[in-house]
């Protein structure tokens, strides 16, 4: 039996007559989906269907050999955090060679930016506004990640984050509807591919459904509580594109929502995204998020906990075995319905099948002769990629006295914690990524720059002077300890860093935060650089040397200080395994930084939240007016430091006025609004022209503008090109008070821009 399944082609039969010498009638064809599934039900017994709700971490407490007979008892459908063939393969073989009816186990991780190659964070990947770039991160993460026996990942995270507080914000891609949608839907397509069946895809389940990301302040785990126009407007539509892009699953949130708890919010799971949006695959309690409903208050002990998230639609509960011991009894009792564990049994198969699993159970395993003697062989890496696309997710934020590209010449002081910290390139959720194959800013520029230059290096502060940040950051769920602390004191590492740089022509200063402080569970109180690296940059900055300061963070962090400091400042965020090489490429000019904020830069934390297509306001904050009475914070200058859609070149574009093909859009006609852009300065580069429009009166309160299409535009020097948008009603859609999605005739402003602020601006017509 063994034999057949591993010689590839043959398992797929192998499989399906396993399955049918259970049944005394005739089998129907593995290619009928639904009455194939509906045949392997009628066989299961109660507990085997309860154990296919089973999804197990890894890793957890119980010893690999003792997960394998669960396996073959028939009580576990899947598991995930196990990342080799040569660890899938024995769990695979107790359910086909052991269990009754050999349904096959699927095994899950969390993919989330590469999975051996690590790309950008998310939130970096949205920085390169570049869809295909995106694609290719999945597309890659999805090969490598199928060619370890993973069939299915927990990402695209496409929650929309406006307070970066929240440590999650490095996980999704921004604050903006449009953008994260579009990027959800480019994440799916390349974790998917053609098919979530291929052998070199994996099913995505989008996460996390829904509204994770507007936890009250910013703290993980906290609730949501929120305005049904804002969440159809704002927070859902991510969620929607994913699932219609085709993601194969749906991982629900930890927060309440509007007092219910999503994993047992039957709104949510059932009259929203089966009903209205007709998802049809399968849902997946958080970690734990089943138990943690008599936390919430809502249920009073498991058992409730169970039958809460069995009758919402939590199809597989996720690291607890809450499904399995009360699951039974409850059925027994008439509290939970046959039909309900048989509408989560059905997604779970039909997930199953969907990757290609009862056709070919070891289809991502293969055979043992084929495993890589080395797991994490250079060979198995696509470094080309991974530097090509973190070059695209840098964003400049500032370079007065084009400070940059720096010269591969003289003397280059390399400063700060991060300039030489392999784990923090990687960012956090990377996957099976290994930090020691990441290039460092350090190795990087002693690369690009041979012995065309000199380098000094030092460190200059640690991360943190904080000893008990330090013990948080360490006590997190990672593999070792990975906030390393210099034991000098902070006067000598300055010293030693004050020395480097009076050394040198410019200071290459490398600040921010350790990756575990942009994680789950890493809220922040303060958006502040640490005060050991505040002090560093003070430091430096009194030396008189030109400062380019390289940020990895993230999320948007308050550096109103450290602009005035520094001559240039690049945001890295986490640029992964090629990190340190592409970084230098746009150090040195070899590539022209294109990148364009997903996520507004507060000026300070009290300003929070920040995100530019807010609400209108009756008194809104007017420029160049005293602004008594109007809405601002007395104390600061209004609005973000860095806008959303913001990000330099070494180049400088130009940008025309705005035509319109017409000032009257008819329902269902189109109209064009175009712009030419040209390049003005003395180097080819790419910038992205953005798109926006505004109501000007509707029936209800609309954003002061919105992101409705974008293009990312290459230009030679001198060169221009005329960038050309329709316009339909679809664009001017909104969620009414009835949340009924329509576009309201009236007049509009079609707004054009290399960022949110700077736009030119036409109106037109609704009639
Ligand atoms: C996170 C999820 C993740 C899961 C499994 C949870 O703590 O919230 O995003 O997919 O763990 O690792």
């Amino acid at each position: 039996m063994k034999n057949l399944y591993v010689l590839g082609l043959v398992a797929s039969l192998a499989c399906h007559s396993a399955l049918a010498q259970t049944s005394s009638t005739t089998a129907p064809s593995l290619n009928d989906k639904p009455a194939f599934i509906a045949d392997l039900m009628s066989r299961m017994t109660l507990d085997e269907k309860i154990g296919q709700l089973r999804l197990i971490s890894i890793g957890g407490d119980m010893p690999l050999t003792r997960l394998a007979d669960e396996i073959a008892a028939g009580r576990v459908g899947g598991t995930f955090n196990s990342v080799t063939r040569k660890d899938n393969r024995p769990l695979q073989d107790a359910a086909i060679q052991r269990s009754r009816l050999r349904i096959p186990m699927s095994f899950a991780y969390d993919v989330v930016h590469g999975h051996r190659t690590i790309f950008p964070i998310p939130l970096g990947l949205a920085s390169s506004w570049d869809m295909d770039a995106i694609t290719l991160t999945t597309r890659t993460a999805a090969i490598e990640a199928s060619l370890d026996a993973v069939d299915m990942t927990f990402a695209p995270m496409v929650d929309i984050s406006r307070d970066p507080r929240w440590g999650r914000t490095s996980e999704g891609f921004g604050e903006d509807p449009y953008l994260v949608s579009e990027a959800a839907r480019a994440a799916v397509r390349g974790f998917q591919g053609t098919s979530p069946k291929n052998a070199d895809s994996v099913m995505s389940a989008v996460k996390h459904f829904a509204l994770y990301g507007a936890v009250e302040g910013g703290r993980d785990y906290a609730t949501v509580d929120m305005s049904p126009m804002r969440m159809y407007q704002d927070y859902l539509p991510p969620y929607k594109a994913a699932i219609d892009a085709g993601s194969g699953g749906v991982m629900v949130a930890l927060n309440s929502i509007n007092g219910v708890p999503a994993s047992a919010n039957t709104w949510l799971m059932q009259d929203l995204l089966r009903k209205d949006w007709g998802f049809k695959g399968v849902a997946f309690s958080d970690h734990g998020a089943i138990v943690e409903l008599i936390r919430h208050g809502v249920a009073k002990d498991e058992r409730d906990a169970a039958r809460l998230a069995i009758k919402a639609g939590i199809d597989m509960s996720m690291a607890d075995t809450v499904y399995l011991e009360q699951l039974p009894g409850l059925v027994k009792s008439g509290d939970v319905s046959q039909k309900e564990i048989d509408n989560a049994v059905r997604e779970v198969l039909s997930a199953k099948y969907d990757m290609g699993l009862f056709h070919d159970p070891y289809r991502r395993i293969g055979a043992a002769a084929q495993d890589p003697a080395d797991v994490n062989a250079e060979s198995r890496l696509h470094r080309a990629e991974s530097r090509e696309v973190a070059r695209k997710s840098m964003v400049l934020l500032e370079n007065r006295n084009n400070t940059l590209p720096l010269k591969k010449a003289g003397t280059i002081a390399l400063i700060g914690p991060l300039a030489d910290a392999h784990i923090d390139m990687m960012g956090s959720w990377s996957a099976a990524g290994v930090a020691a194959q990441s290039i460092t800013l350090r190795q990087g520029m002693q690369k690009a720059l041979g012995d065309k230059a000199r380098l000094i290096y030092a460190r200059g502060a640690n991360v943190t002077g904080d000893e008990k940040i330090v013990e948080y950051l360490n006590f997190m769920n990672w593999d070792k300890p990975e906030v390393t602390q210099d034991k000098r004191t902070p006067a000598a590492m300055i010293a030693e860093a004050v020395k480097a740089a009076k050394q040198a022509d410019v200071v290459v200063l490398a600040v921010g935060e350790s990756r575990g402080m942009s994680h789950e569970a890493s809220s922040r109180v303060s958006l502040d650089l640490p005060d050991s690296q505040r002090a560093l940059s003070r430091a430096l900055k009194a030396t008189g040397k030109p400062i380019v300061m390289v940020l990895m963070n993230g999320r948007p962090l308050t550096i109103s200080r450290e602009r005035e400091e520094a001559d240039a400042i690049l945001e890295t965020w986490y640029t992964g395994t090629e990190g340190g090489n592409a970084i230098c490429d746009v150090l040195f000019g070899d590539y022209n930084p294109s990148g364009k904020l997903p996520i507004s830069f507060p000026r300070s934390l009290g300003q929070i939240p920040t995100y530019y297509n807010h609400p209108r306001l009756g008194r809104p904050f007017t420029e160049g007016k005293p602004g008594n009475y109007t809405s601002q914070y007395f104390e600061e200058v209004t609005g973000p430091l860095y806008p959303f859609g913001y990000g330099l070149s070494y180049t400088d574009f130009s940008m025309s006025d705005v035509t319109l093909s017409d000032t009257t859009l008819k329902r269902n006609g189109k109209i064009e609004a175009s712009v030419t852009l040209t390049n003005t300065g003395r180097r080819a580069g790419e910038t992205v022209v953005q798109l926006y429009i505004q109501d000007i009166a509707a029936s209800v309160v609309r954003p002061v503008k919105e992101l409705k299409d974008f293009r990312k535009v290459m230009l030679q020097p001198g060169e221009e090109k005329v960038v050309r948008f329709t316009i339909d009603e679809d664009k001017l859609k909104f969620f009414n008070a009835q949340l009924k999605y329509a576009a309201e005739a009236g007049q509009f402003n079609v707004q054009i821009g290399l960022d949110s602020v700077a736009v030119k601006q036409q109106g037109f017509e609704l009639k």
